[in-house]
């Protein structure tokens, strides 16, 4: 993530207008509904059910997606780069509207994340890929997504294939803005599979109006369910 955007998050305005932006703007709103709505979908149409051992919800921002995670999982751990939004999602998980405490509340960053192989049964990972500058590094955050998923992975990246994406790249010729940090679909089948996951599903935000992509990864095999008195944290 560039250092400007990165320093955004992790201030106490950049966390606080986070929270707001999903509100301000009907479109946004409309843009968060249709999301949780195709979250709560995809996880219904992969079988992603309730799992026993503890779910992860990496970077969790402000809280917004916690609720579904909890959905999945009674026991979620929150984590985020940033104490400012940790902060935000310590509140709101523990306010009136939240389905109930989170486990625990963890900084760590997603390029090296601070759990043991397989810690958790669903780990979920939404709107940080496109952040990460290097094409290696959006790799090894995969890797690492992966790494601590004992089963269940969701995850999105800025598809390369996408319309809008392609937009992009015609309209650079003239106007010079930077590129998308992109991932190709057959770039991160090809990191599953390495990896020991099976694609699932892999849907877009918005054919039209978003390059977001979801991907549901499932490990393969058999997988023992995670013992509750575990340590999680490496
Ligand atoms: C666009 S928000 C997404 C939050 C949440 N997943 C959502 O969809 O509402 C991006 C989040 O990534 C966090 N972040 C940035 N770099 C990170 C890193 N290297 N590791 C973990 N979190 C990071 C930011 O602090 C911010 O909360």
């Amino acid at each position: 993530m560039d250092e400007k955007t990165l320093s955004r998050y992790n201030s106490p305005e950049g966390a606080t207008d986070y929270v707001g932006k999903f509100d301000r703007r009907w479109t946004e709103r409309i843009n968060d509904w249709n999301e949780q709505r195709l979250l709560r979908r995809l996880l219904h149409s992969a079988g992603v059910e309730k799992v026993p051992g503890v779910a992860l919800d990496l970077p969790c921002g402000c809280g917004r997606l916690y609720p579904i995670v909890r959905e999945v999982a009674d026991r979620v751990v929150e984590g985020d780069w940033s104490f400012h939004m940790l902060l935000e999602a310590r509140l709101s998980a523990s306010s009136g509207n939240s389905p109930g405490p989170a486990s625990g509340f963890v900084r760590g960053t997603a390029l090296t994340l601070p759990f043991i192989d397989r810690a958790f049964d669903f780990v979920l990972s939404v709107r940080l890929c496109h952040h990460i500058g290097e094409h290696a590094e959006r790799i090894q955050y995969v890797w690492e997504v992966m790494r601590v998923s004992g089963k269940w992975l969701v995850f999105t990246y800025f598809d390369q294939t996408s319309l809008k994406n392609r937009l992009r790249e015609f309209n650079r010729r003239f106007n010079g803005k930077r590129a998308k940090r992109t991932l190709h679909p057959s770039e991160v089948a090809a990191l599953a599979r390495s990896a020991g996951f099976d694609v699932v599903r892999s849907v877009p935000m918005s054919r039209l109006f978003s390059g977001h992509r979801y991907a549901v990864l499932r490990r393969k095999g058999d997988i023992p369910a995670s013992a509750p008195e575990r340590s999680l944290t490496t």
